[in-house]
């Protein structure tokens, strides 16, 4: 058997298989049905900058309402509805997974820009969390935008979570950026442990008849694997912050995949929605079955195993076989 146990961003983890930030955080019972299954750690959904804004907001609204008791200048604030689990309850779901599941239990933050909202990250690290994902999600739809000035915004934000906490931070990152590497770089620099690759965007749809659009959430299948290994093989060696993989797993070969081109831990998030907790014992199982086939007594020595840096063939990761491989198409 290969011993699973495993570090990632100093946590000792008893496996690498992660229970992803989705809607599971609200079920107690199936996380630790996960934890049972092999799931070395949970990260809880994401807590988002609008969501803190408007609990900023809401704040000065009440102390306004104090101080300027005119009601038509209070009506011109923005009522917002959106999101129904403010901070508070945030931290008591935190709480209550630090007490009822014996493994580490990621934070997760989602925001754009600098400013007071990344201070919450030391009220996650104050209620236990042991470590912060921050999740990075923000598409560039301004053409006068350019892709220098959104990186450094978001490295920014990097530097300012990473700034109020003591507790290390992963990043979670879409796939879509020029140069990779260079970016993954300033994000290190900006003081991250850690990278999650990577964020799937939810599906928009077109219903032709109303002449409508609508933003589905549909689960992942392994089909979205690729991308993610081609990143990590690609980044293994290159940077010093430990890569989880994320998207796509769903069987144990997708993990050891991953963990072959380089991954530290491996997200799982579509695989437990779809067929409950059940699924990650299987790949749990698949995993260590196909590492001890494959001789590997630990994580360590099968990490990277086919990265770019490692890989037998190396150039299966260059242009020219690209171009040979479609031109030798039949
Ligand atoms: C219903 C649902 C809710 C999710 N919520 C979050 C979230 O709050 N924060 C986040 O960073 N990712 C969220 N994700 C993305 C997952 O963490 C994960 O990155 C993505 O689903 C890819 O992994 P998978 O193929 O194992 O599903 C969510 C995914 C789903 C399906």
């Amino acid at each position: 058997m290969t011993e699973l146990a495993t570090r990632w961003l100093g946590l000792e983890l008893r496996s690498p298989l992660v229970v992803g930030a989705s809607p599971l955080t609200d079920d107690l019972d199936a996380l630790r049905a996960c934890v049972k299954a092999g799931a070395g750690a949970v990260v809880m959904h994401s807590l988002f900058e609008e969501q803190l804004v408007e609990e900023q907001m809401a704040a000065h609204r009440f102390i306004d309402s104090r101080i300027n008791m005119d009601a038509e200048a209070r009506s011109f604030f923005p009522e917002s509805e959106v999101f129904e689990m403010g901070s508070g309850s945030y931290l008591q779901r935190l709480e209550l997974l630090r007490r009822s599941l014996d493994v580490p239990i990621v934070a997760s933050l989602n925001g754009i820009s600098t400013g007071g909202w990344t201070a919450h990250a030391l009220e996650l690290e104050a209620a236990g969390a042991h470590a912060i994902e921050l999740n990075l999600y923000d598409l560039a739809t301004d053409p006068s935008e350019t892709a220098t000035s959104l990186e450094q915004r978001q490295q920014a934000v990097v530097r300012s979570v990473v700034e109020q906490v003591s507790i290390p931070v992963s990043v979670k990152l879409s796939p879509f950026y020029s140069a990779l590497p260079a970016f993954v770089a300033g994000v290190e620099a900006a003081g991250a442990r850690g990278l999650v690759l990577f964020n799937r965007f939810y599906q928009l749809e077109m219903d032709l008849d109303e002449l409508e659009l609508s933003r589905e959430v549909v689960l992942s299948s392994s089909a979205e694997l690729p991308l993610r290994l081609h990143a990590a093989a690609m980044l293994y060696g290159q940077t010093s912050l430990e890569m989880a993989v994320s998207g796509g797993v769903h069987s144990g070969d997708d993990a050891a995949k991953a963990i072959l081109s380089g991954a530290t831990a491996v997200q799982v998030v579509s695989a437990i929605l779809a067929n409950g907790p059940g699924a990650l014992e299987q790949i749990h199982d698949g995993l260590n079955r196909r590492l001890s086939d494959m001789g590997y007594r630990d994580l360590t020595e099968a990490r990277g195993a086919l990265s770019m840096a490692k890989a037998p063939n190396s150039r299966t990761w260059e242009r020219l076989n690209y171009a040979r491989l479609l031109h030798g198409w039949k």
